[in-house]
């Protein structure tokens, strides 16, 4: 299965912090948001990833992430020319999901808990038989995001994008997997009113041919999308806590391309030899200690 990382879009929300710099690559806690997100994948056993990013900001992605051999991972770019919606990541990444599935993940969103490894199993379960797969997490601001219309007995029924009513307190996150026919419906898609390709229009052709599941997040699993300053700082503060009380890093690429077998000790050991010093540093240093 190949991995799209969509980084495009202007942070407008996020202003003056973007301004001169991509949201996907400003802190959160003590890494660059994209961290998160490759991790994720690596979690998940995605070694082919595009980042899909604004012209601008490309030269900074490369020189953070390189080609990703050092997690292990291969990493391409493309460029999304203007936010022209998420479901336009299809149409760009086209050539790089040539006859694969297809994870998506937004490179805003942040996914941490015990259910993760579980979400890609399942989801390349549903695969094997043709089934898309999205995850939905309980959230109290729910006219926020694309929200689940589900009936009595909690099947899914429709996505309705930031609703004003409430159909359920089901967000969707930014977290889709995708069979190979995910191109061919997003060519099919109309610009929406706020003129722009919506991942729950192609979402809601899914659950119209009864091809979706939703896994919702267990309760104890977090996670964010910070498209606010508030989003931004709740993250960071949530990530600070957990890492302080169980020392341990959440979203350390070079500890979780290990830990994955992504890389093997010699390359871990390259890789903690060219950093400088920082406590970042120490710390992979304590992993090869143990
Ligand atoms: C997008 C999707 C929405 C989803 C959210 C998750 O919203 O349109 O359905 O719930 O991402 O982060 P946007 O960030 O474009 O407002």
């Amino acid at each position: 299965m190949k991995g799209i990382i969509l980084s495009g879009g202007s942070g407008s929300r996020l202003h003056p912090i973007t301004k001169a710099t991509s949201k996907q690559l400003i802190p959160v806690y003590d890494k660059p948001m994209i961290y998160y997100t490759i991790s994720t994948f690596i979690e998940g056993g995605i070694k082919d990833i595009l980042i899909i990013t604004n012209k601008e900001y490309l030269p900074i992605y490369k020189k953070i992430l390189k080609n990703g051999h050092d997690f292990g991972v291969k990493i391409s770019y493309e460029i999304q020319q203007k936010p022209n919606g998420i479901a336009e990541a299809f149409l760009i990444g086209k050539n790089f999901i040539k006859k694969d599935e297809v994870c998506l993940i937004l490179g805003d969103n942040i996914f941490y808990g015990q259910d993760i490894k579980f979400i890609f199993k399942n989801s390349y379960q549903n695969l094997n038989n043709n089934i898309a797969s999205i995850v939905g997490k309980e959230v109290s601001n729910f006219n926020m995001y694309g929200v689940a219309h589900l009936d009595k007995r909690n099947k899914l029924l429709k996505i309705i994008e930031k609703p004003k009513k409430k159909y359920s307190k089901i967000a969707i996150t930014g977290l889709y997997f995708y069979p190979n026919d995910v191109v061919h419906k997003a060519l099919s898609l109309k610009p929406s009113k706020r003129n722009e390709l919506e991942i729950t229009d192609l979402n809601n052709i899914y659950i119209k041919e009864k091809r979706m599941d939703l896994y919702v997040l267990k309760k104890e699993s977090a996670w964010f999308d910070m498209g606010t300053h508030e989003s931004l700082l709740e993250a960071s503060m949530y990530i600070a806590a957990i890492e302080k009380r169980q020392n341990q890093k959440i979203g350390c690429l070079e500890e979780i391309a290990l830990a994955n077998q992504f890389i093997g000790i010699k390359k871990f050991n390259q890789l903690v030899k060219m950093l400088p010093n920082c406590s970042y540093k120490d710390y992979l240093i304590n992993i090869i200690k143990k």
